[in-house]
């Protein structure tokens, strides 16, 4: 007997979002352009506001209310008080709950597709960077369980920050744990991780797994001349692949494919590739 052939999802994912920088007109444009794409859902990942005060968490669920989609929400550095330290310390997470899910790792899914929500927010570090993430083995173990539950399914992380920064960006603090996450999406079975914090947008595969940067989607702290952007990944025929949108000279548009790609580091597998061309099934290297 022939399985049925698999509908094609469509999964909008937006990033720094950041209420508390964002002009309104960017909002009306965002939410016609994501109106016109159709998604079957929506996935923000993280750092919905500038300073977690209450009137941008107001304006980040008006703004979740208008998107009359699904929508998956994760956590990110800018969403726990920062000035605050009380606060911080005793109830980060507690404007986050109020105002948009009573989750953190919250789980989205329909017949083919599923969300998974990974919190890499912590309220502080070791070091002095404490916007960088953590993820700890419990969270992996248990994003892994939810993965078996949801086995048949595109199963695709939502977290803020990346299991690894592209190897041109000097960062000082990537993801702690971030290599035991990546091993950990792949033993998984996950197809696609998608990520923000880093308000640029790039998208590639490695080792079968598509890797989504989304860009800051409205707010006006820019990063490197890159534009506001979201992006659509799109899974169809077993393949999952993105397309980054982005605010050019005022109208929303296709991201254009870089002129040169980014420099792989040396010894470094992963190629940008970007639009993201699709992948067939299976766990076929990206490195060429
Ligand atoms: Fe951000
Ligand atoms: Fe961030």
């Amino acid at each position: 007997m022939t399985q049925p052939a698999k509908a094609v999802r469509r999964i909008a994912v937006l990033a720094d979002l950041h209420f508390g920088t964002v002009n309104p007109d960017a909002i009306e444009a965002l939410l016609a352009d994501l109106e016109a794409a159709e998604p079957h859902a929506v996935a923000i990942a993280g750092d919905l506001t500038l300073r977690a005060a209450r009137g941008e968490y107001e304006a980040a669920a008006g703004f979740l209310a208008r998107l009359r989609k699904p929508v998956l929400s994760v956590p990110g550095n800018h969403d726990i008080p920062a000035y605050n330290l009380l606060h911080r310390f005793a109830d980060p997470f507690g404007p986050w709950r109020r105002y948009i899910s009573p989750e953190t790792e919250p789980v989205w899914h329909d017949d083919q597709v599923a969300l998974l929500g990974l919190n890499t927010v912590r309220r502080m570090a070791l070091h002095l960077d404490w916007s960088a993430g953590r993820v700890s083995r419990p969270q992996l173990d248990r994003l892994a369980a939810r993965a078996r539950d949801l086995a048949g399914r595109t199963l695709i992380v939502v977290a803020h920050h990346p299991p690894r920064h592209p190897p041109e960006l000097d960062r000082a603090y990537p993801l702690a744990r971030g290599d035991l996450a990546i091993e950990t999406f792949l033993d998984a079975g996950i197809a696609a991780v998608v990520t923000g914090h880093l308000h640029r947008h790039d998208a590639y595969h490695d080792r079968g797994m598509l890797f989504v940067q989304a860009g800051t989607a409205l707010s006006s702290r820019l990063v490197g001349g890159q534009p506001n952007g979201w992006t659509m990944v799109t899974v169809a025929g077993g393949s999952v692949r993105a397309q980054a949108r982005a605010l050019i000279d005022g109208t929303w548009q296709d991201a254009p494919r870089p002129d040169q790609p980014r420099p792989p580091a040396r010894g470094d597998r992963v190629r940008s590739a970007y639009p993201v061309p699709a992948m067939p099934p299976g766990r076929a290297s990206a490195a060429e």
